[in-house]
């Protein structure tokens, strides 16, 4: 009987292997065999039979494209007032505990330039969808920015907008924006937020971006709220037709004053399996080994990063406003000075042989 188990076992792995192949070929002939969210799924279901084999092939293609080199994002939390009441989300608007603050243009200048000495050449601007920032007010940011450092790059993180603020931004300077669909499952995305949100709109705004020309970065969190594998895999089938340059991917991690505070946190190995999936997927892609990752496990960057991913974003934003924009509980990194935060990055590259980039780090085709 045991033998038999075996040698199912190994057939169901052989076949799993050649999955994992068939995906790295695809990314190779242009996109032409795409993979079946089946395949996906069957990926995901026996994930441990096939978890060393997926990361080690991760881990070898971003050491093709990228050497030893690892992109660095000054991250700059901007705001965390918020318009939307994403049920996942400790900045939502209904959460009447947290400290609300807005940083000045000043601030944010202030934040550019520790950032730039630091060597950071691309600024993240990040925060909760804030009525105060005018279209007019983000573009005159922006062209400040780019005025003062036009070596750098400026990433938005900033929601949804119409295709014509978005199109402002592009022109005022931007070069690239996150928004993750955080599920492609229309059903599923209607279990994380509110009615008066709209999971076309989500789906359109990132038609828009990528339209426009951005570098566009999709994604979603591992072990959201009624996620199944399914849901999962429907994601990567997603990302795989969107072809972000792109993709944030981070446990699910609760936040105690929003309704999901009672669920668990998204799980590490899956959330690492699926980060070498889209390494695998898209070789070019720029992948975050997110702060997510980091507060589940001391480890987590450069778990991430043996897992296919080849950007870390530390945080800039000023000390006093850290605390205050907490997604989730148990940030990593709250308490850490920007330059003592570099510091101990470079440390832990070094364990693993990598080293931080200084450059732009934007995606090359
Ligand atoms: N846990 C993990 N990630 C979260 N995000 C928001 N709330 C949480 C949470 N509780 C992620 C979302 C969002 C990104 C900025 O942070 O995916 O897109």
């Amino acid at each position: 009987m045991e033998v038999i188990e075996k040698q199912t076992e190994n057939s169901l792995q052989e076949k799993l292997i050649s999955l994992v192949d068939k995906i790295s070929i695809a990314s190779v002939q242009d996109k032409k065999n795409l993979i079946k969210k089946n395949d996906f799924l069957l990926l995901l279901q026996n994930k441990d039979l096939i978890f060393d084999y997926t990361r080690n092939k991760a881990n070898q293609i971003r050491q093709e494209n990228f050497s030893n080199k690892i992109y660095i994002r000054a991250l700059i939390e901007i705001s965390n007032y918020c318009k939307n009441a994403c049920f996942y989300c400790g900045i939502n608007c209904k959460n009447q505990n947290i400290q609300r603050y807005r940083l000045s243009t000043e601030q944010i200048m202030e934040c550019c330039k520790t950032a730039y000495e630091l060597g950071f050449r691309t600024f993240v601007l990040q925060g909760g969808e804030d009525i105060f920032f005018t279209d007019e007010i983000i573009c005159k940011l922006i062209k400040s920015i780019k005025e003062k450092y036009p070596d750098c790059a400026i990433t938005l993180s900033l929601g949804e907008k119409s295709k014509e603020s978005y199109a402002l931004y592009k022109q005022a300077g931007a070069d690239r924006y996150l928004l993750r669909e955080e599920t492609a499952n229309s059903e599923h995305y209607q279990k994380l937020h509110p009615k008066n949100m709209n999971h076309k709109n989500r789906l359109e705004c990132l038609r828009s971006l990528k339209n426009l020309g951005f570098q566009t970065g999709a994604g979603f969190m591992v072990g959201s709220p009624f996620q199944t594998l399914d849901d999962i895999a429907q994601d990567l089938c997603f990302i795989q037709s969107l072809k972000p340059e792109m993709v944030g991917i981070g446990p699910f991690i609760p936040h105690e004053q929003t309704e999901f505070a009672k669920f668990p946190s998204g799980d590490l190995n899956l959330t690492l399996f699926i980060l070498s999936l889209i390494r695998i997927m898209f070789p070019k892609v720029l992948l975050p080994a997110t702060t997510a990752l980091s507060s589940i496990n001391p480890e987590g960057r450069i778990l991430g990063i043996l897992s296919g991913a080849n950007v870390v974003m530390p945080n800039v934003s000023p000390m006093e406003q850290r605390k205050n924009y907490a997604l989730y509980n148990n940030k990593a990194s709250v308490n850490e000075e920007s330059a003592e935060g570099l510091i101990l990055l470079q440390k832990q590259l070094d364990k693993i042989n990598c080293k931080i980039d200084f450059s732009r780090g934007d995606y090359q085709q």
